[in-house]
């Protein structure tokens, strides 16, 4: 194992899309593939921390002794995974892009189509890294994302504080080779007091190694 810094310390990811069931067949979710998530995972794996993934459903998995995998489906359950983890984590990275609303009822059986329309009654789902983030002790990192449309630099810092985030990583869907899908990755990175800095067009492999350098220089001892 590698003498890093992070050897041995335990490291909590979200990572893919949730899904929330409308009813047994169908579910309202998002674009998230899980890769910006498992080059975090792998990342931190071969600088020999133990990696506790916890993946939604069809997002991509990486494979290394260090990461151990927990699969969850709808923004209750990871956050019941997440939170069950949570008090033994040294440093948490929310990557994952959870559905804010889920369906206030989920129909037992296959809805109809009865009529020209139909309308959906949501209700909001708990926000893992909020409600994580009010746990955080002095001796822990919480690593958010923000993924942006509009106003970007404004939304990701309200992120930062209200969500209690040391490090906030922003990735705008406005950006060229940026988001979703893609295997590369633009990200500015924002912390509380005040610094931040930005990453061209990169391999979300090579992110994730700059989101890992940043989490060293932050004044947190875990
Ligand atoms: O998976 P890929 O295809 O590789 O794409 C990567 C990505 C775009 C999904 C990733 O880089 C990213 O931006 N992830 C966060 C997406 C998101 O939902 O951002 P947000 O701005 O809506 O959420 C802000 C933060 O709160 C995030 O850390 C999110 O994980 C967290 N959150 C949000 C809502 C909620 N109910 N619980 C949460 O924990």
């Amino acid at each position: 194992e590698p003498k890093t810094e992070f050897a041995e310390k335990n490291v909590l990811i979200t990572s893919g899309p949730t899904q929330e069931a409308i009813d047994p067949v169908r579910f309202i979710s998002n674009h998230s593939s899980g890769k910006m998530g498992a080059a975090i995972a792998m990342a931190f794996a071969e600088a020999g921390a133990k990696v506790h993934l916890v993946l939604g459903k069809g997002a991509v998995k990486p494979d290394h002794p260090n990461i151990q995998i927990q699969s969850v489906r709808s923004a209750q359950e990871m956050y019941d995974a997440s939170a069950k983890l949570h008090p033994a984590m040294d440093i948490c990275v929310f990557a994952a892009a959870v559905a804010d609303y889920a369906p206030k009822h989920v129909a037992a059986e296959k809805i109809k189509k009865d009529g020209e329309g139909m309308v959906l009654e949501l209700a909001k789902n708990i926000d893992i890294a909020f409600t994580l983030g009010q746990q955080k002790r002095f001796n822990q990192i919480h690593v958010g994302f923000a993924l942006e449309t509009e106003r970007e630099e404004f939304h990701a810092k309200q992120k930062l504080t209200k969500k209690n985030f040391d490090l906030i990583v922003l990735n705008s869907t406005k950006d060229e080779g940026a988001g979703f899908q893609l295997d590369t990755n633009k990200v500015r990175l924002f912390r509380e007091d005040g610094y931040s800095v930005e990453s061209g067009v990169l391999p979300k492999t090579e992110v994730a190694k700059l989101i890992l350098e940043e989490i060293k220089k932050l004044p947190v001892k875990i």
